[in-house]
């Protein structure tokens, strides 16, 4: 089945007002790619403004909480997000699972309630460098993905993004070979569990995507995208790798 490309950028804990002009040049260069699903996320702070800005452009949040309101300081809502012009979020981020202790029950509900606020889900899973040393990595996030994915979803509504901890920011990339195990391995697993819905769900790659690297990791087996950090805080990184995914149809 053909599975559209998706290059999200995940601006992680950067980006101020005076940012908005990339992520403005982002989503123009992505209208002369319209095979490819572009999406930034945002700091919290830049998303009603860059979704006011952007009309129709998918803009989103790189966490939500799992209640829809109440006590919890500093947190907010995936209604929120909603409310706010976001259409999708992140969730179980590594630096959210291991920084904050979210646990694959935490991503799960916190995907559960974006999803019942309407929004679109990237749900993150990915193993540490010891596991993959001791060739562990494919049983690890298969667990994180039995223990995360929720069980009832559109096929359109939650992508998979596969991102090596070890990978993440560091410039450090698995083999084409691994990143195909695993995505093959985790294309397997949805199947067992939502039969025909896994071969209409996108999985996306992460960790130290630029657009060097773009065209051969977005062109392996089973990966329909990529979820991006460092590259995708300005126009000149991020618009080589969603040139690469267009390429790639
Ligand atoms: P990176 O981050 O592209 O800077 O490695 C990817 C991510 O954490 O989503």
């Amino acid at each position: 089945m053909a599975r559209r490309k998706y290059v999200v950028g995940n601006w992680k804990m950067n980006g101020l007002a005076a940012a908005m002009g990339e992520a403005e040049a982002i989503f123009a260069a992505a209208k002369g790619h319209a095979a490819v699903d572009v999406a930034i996320c945002p700091p919290f702070t830049l998303i009603g403004a860059m979704a006011a800005a952007q009309p129709g452009a998918a803009v989103g949040g790189q966490d939500c909480h799992s209640a829809a309101s109440g006590a919890y300081t500093g947190s907010v809502a995936a209604p929120m997000l909603a409310d706010a012009g976001a259409t999708l979020v992140i969730v179980g981020h590594s630096e959210r699972r291991e920084g904050c202790g979210e646990s694959d029950a935490d991503v799960q509900a916190k995907a559960e309630a974006a999803l019942g606020a309407g929004l679109s889900v990237i749900l993150c899973v990915g193993e540490p460098r010891e596991v993959r040393e001791s060739g562990g990595a494919i049983d690890y996030v298969l667990a994180q993905v039995a223990g995360s994915v929720p069980a009832d979803f559109g096929a359109d509504r939650l992508a998979i993004a596969y991102e090596p901890i070890w990978a993440i920011g560091t410039g450090l990339v698995p083999t084409v070979a691994d990143v195909e195990a695993m995505h093959g391995a985790i294309r397997d697993a949805l199947a067992a569990r939502f039969n025909d819905k896994a071969q209409a769900m996108r999985i996306l790659y992460g960790g130290s995507v630029n657009g060097e690297n773009a065209a051969e990791l977005l062109g392996a087996a089973d990966v329909d995208g990529a979820l991006v950090g460092g590259a995708s805080l300005t126009a000149g990184k991020f618009v080589p790798i969603v040139a690469a995914a267009a390429a790639l149809g």
